[in-house]
């Protein structure tokens, strides 16, 4: 088992959960944080550091965000895309599929992310372009 960032993280990236994890496994795309499911050691402390209440343990994600499992595991490269269910995912997000980058320091939230951390459904909205 491990941690998941889920929906609420998309077009916010407080990033107040990296600065947190001992074992600096989270992974950044242009609008959202993954975690990497083998390096994470299920301590725990990045879930009540974000603002957004993005994070969850695998088996607490409600049905709707199940999904964030293996965009977690796909983006942080834990998992081969060929061994992942694209099909169920947003067409654009799954032509894009790709490995982001380590993330180890805290960064200035996105633009407008205190409006979207108010916005429910964006799983649409979520790029597939790598961070910085
Ligand atoms: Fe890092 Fe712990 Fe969060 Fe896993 S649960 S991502 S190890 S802070
Ligand atoms: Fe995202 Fe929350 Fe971390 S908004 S970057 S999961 S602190």
């Amino acid at each position: 088992m491990a941690y998941v960032v889920s929906e609420p993280c998309i077009k916010c990236k407080y990033t107040d959960c990296v600065l947190v994890c001992p074992v600096d496994c989270f992974y950044e795309g242009k609008n959202f944080l993954v975690i990497h499911p083998d390096e994470c050691i299920d301590c725990g402390a990045c879930e009540p550091e974000c603002p957004t209440t993005a994070i969850f343990e695998e088996s607490e994600l409600s049905d709707d965000q199940e999904i964030f499992i293996e965009i977690n595991a796909v983006f942080s490269g834990a998992k081969d895309p060929s061994d992942a269910a694209l099909g169920s995912w947003p067409e654009a997000l799954a032509k894009g599929v790709q490995s982001w980058p380590n993330i180890t320091e805290q960064r200035t939230a996105l633009d407008g992310a205190d409006e979207a951390a108010k916005e429910k459904s964006k799983l649409l909205e979520l790029t597939p372009e790598p961070g910085q």
